[in-house]
């Protein structure tokens, strides 16, 4: 478990035509995993859970924190964690975990004032504070700062909350401008959540597989082709990738105009300026780690590769389905291949997943051309890892 890793062995260089992709054992051993658990998943913002974890309700996330009061518990990668509701509309987070013996506060979605703590009744108010605990009124130093819970950094946008565990690379803001300025059209609250068979699954592959072929355009044209296939249904010599500090885009228009977005939706740089009859497919946004949100004209497709602690070779994949257009929504699978493409690429990459894991895999190179995103990705893994790590897991080069 504290095997001493050595960023000689995962260096990613950041000239395309001479980086070597992450070796195969990041993709399968667990002292590299535990790594970036304590590193990536520890300092990025990470999409909460759309339902509470609570035994007495199923109902959305969202939609239990409407009101002044509510707080709902959920697990995140194994961590236990409340969000709460505050004065005035404001989303706090906090460690489902009593800072007097550690059992956990909030045991299923409820809305109240004060916070009681089953265990032994210590109380907090709805901004985390210790309020007060009967038995603890002659002592010394008491309380103190650490007898508050911990703010948990949350952020919402739209119907998604993400939450950053540690103290996280960047602002919020600043993981999701960019693909909030390519939507100036299209009003996120009016997304309708659609439940949907496989929402949640355990798939082969390590997550950084999913994310890396999430990122790869370069296989469209072979794992998607056609007849029938995505490769058929976009323009691919119009695929654009765009890469930014923690997101991505890549986008294509529609190869039948009729199944393209309309243009008041999207930002105006997606009008081609010399064929106005050019409509965008969809926009595949990419933020970083973990989290892609794919929008189409029936809406939009959450997709989240979530590691699984101690089980590097395999992925909780989450996937959501928010309607804009009912009607096309119904088209969802028929026209714009939803859930073709989605069975495609898993295939994929329990394939690669093998490979990964033969002892046969050696780090491999990228096309300069076709391969920017896969490059990019492996490259900020690289970084995050790197510069997030203690000297006692990671020695330098
Ligand atoms: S564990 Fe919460 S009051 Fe004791
Ligand atoms: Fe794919």
């Amino acid at each position: 478990m504290n095997k001493i890793l050595s960023t000689r062995e995962f260096f990613v260089d950041p000239e395309i035509t001479r980086a070597e992709s992450l070796p195969s054992s990041a993709f399968v051993d667990l002292e590299f995993l535990d790594l970036e658990l304590g590193t990536i998943f520890a300092h990025t913002w990470l999409l909460a859970p759309q339902e509470s974890n609570s035994q007495n309700s199923l109902a959305a996330l969202t939609d239990s924190l409407g009101k002044t009061g509510s707080r709902v518990p959920f697990n995140l990668l194994g961590k236990p964690l409340f969000l709460q509701r505050g004065q005035h509309g404001k989303l706090s987070c906090f460690p489902n975990v009593c800072t007097h013996a550690w059992h956990p506060l909030v045991e299923s979605s409820s809305i109240g004032g004060t916070i009681i703590c089953p265990q032994h009744g210590r109380q907090f108010d709805n901004e985390g504070r210790f309020v007060a605990h009967a038995g603890f009124e002659k002592m010394e130093g008491f309380p103190k700062k650490s007898d508050n819970l911990r703010n948990v950094q949350v952020d919402e946008w739209g119907p998604w909350i993400f939450v950053s565990t540690g103290e996280p690379l960047a602002y919020f803001h600043e993981f999701v401008e960019k693909a909030q300025q390519s939507i100036p059209g299209i009003r996120l609250e009016a997304l309708r959540r659609q439940r949907v068979d496989g929402e949640v699954r355990e798939v082969d592959g390590n997550w950084k597989q999913h994310a890396w072929n999430y990122m790869d355009n370069f296989h469209i044209r072979f794992v998607h082709k056609g007849p029938g296939g995505l490769a058929d249904a976009i323009d691919l010599s119009s695929y654009r990738t765009e890469l930014y500090k923690f997101s991505a885009l890549q986008w294509a228009y529609a190869r039948d105009e009729e199944n393209g977005f309309e243009h008041r939706l999207l930002a105006d740089r997606f009008r081609d300026g010399k064929d106005n009859s050019k409509r965008v497919f969809a926009l595949w946004w990419f933020i970083f780690p973990n989290t892609t949100l794919n929008f189409y004209p029936w809406g939009v497709s959450v997709n989240v590769y979530m590691p699984i602690p101690g089980k590097p070779d395999r992925t909780r994949f989450l996937w959501y389905q928010y309607a804009l257009d009912e009607d096309k929504f119904r088209h969802r699978n028929s026209t714009w291949l939803n859930e073709q493409v989605d069975a495609e690429d898993i295939e994929a990459i329990s394939l690669v997943s093998a490979g990964a894991k033969s002892g046969f895999a050696p780090r491999g190179r990228f096309a300069p051309n076709e391969e920017t995103g896969p490059h990019w990705f492996h490259r900020l893994v690289y970084e995050t890892v790197s510069s997030n790590s203690q000297t006692s897991t990671l020695t330098g080069v």
